[in-house]
């Protein structure tokens, strides 16, 4: 009989056991995504310019890693695209962006000041990629913790959200 109870109390001890491991799942996981792009970060400052680091190549560092690959030819700011641009971020970013305060996702009126038009249009096409592999867009996930999600653009629609950016940005400097 006691040997019974024993069992029991060993039974009941493993599954709050079990629980606890459970309930630390999650900063465990987080932990290791940070200590990963730690030391993804710490690889690339010891690394010359010149070589590829993490995989990824001088293009893709710069300007992101996606569909867009050359870098693009940008005219005047085109105001039948900023137009098109603003109608498909309304629908499309404003739930998780606003251009000059934080909300799900960061501000974006001056992510053209430190980011390359072509990061921005591959983090649109291709934000699933970029959040995996891109260090600066892990720091990024590791400040917001939420996940930015594909959208459907298309590289068109992309373009034309960039062109609002660009409006958008040039309406902040004034
Ligand atoms: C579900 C919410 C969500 C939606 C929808 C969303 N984003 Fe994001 N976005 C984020 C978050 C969060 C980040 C920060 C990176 C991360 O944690 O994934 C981000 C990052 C970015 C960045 C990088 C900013 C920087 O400083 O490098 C750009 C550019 C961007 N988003 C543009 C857009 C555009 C344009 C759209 C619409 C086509 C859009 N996002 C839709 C949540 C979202």
């Amino acid at each position: 009989m006691s040997r019974f109870v024993v069992f029991v109390v060993l039974l009941v001890l493993g599954g709050i056991g079990w629980g606890g491991c459970g309930s630390d799942a999650t900063p465990a996981a987080e932990k290791a995504t940070k200590s990963r792009a730690t030391k993804q970060i710490s690889q690339e400052s010891n690394q010359s310019a010149t070589e590829n680091t993490g995989g990824l190549s001088e293009f893709e560092l710069k300007h992101g890693i996606g569909p867009i690959k050359k870098k693009l030819t940008l005219g005047k700011i085109d105001s039948k695209l900023v137009g098109k641009g603003k109608k498909i971020f309304e629908l499309k970013c404003s739930a998780c962006h606003e251009l000059d305060s934080r909300r799900v996702g960061p501000p974006l009126r001056d992510v053209l000041g430190h980011r390359t038009p072509e990061f921005v249009m591959n983090m649109m096409l291709n934000p699933d990629e970029m959040i995996k592999r891109h260090p600066e867009v892990k720091k990024l996930l590791a400040e917001y913790l939420t996940v930015m999600t594909f959208q459907n653009l298309s590289v068109e629609d992309a373009r034309a959200v960039l062109e609002y950016l660009r409006w958008a940005h040039q309406q902040g400097k004034k």
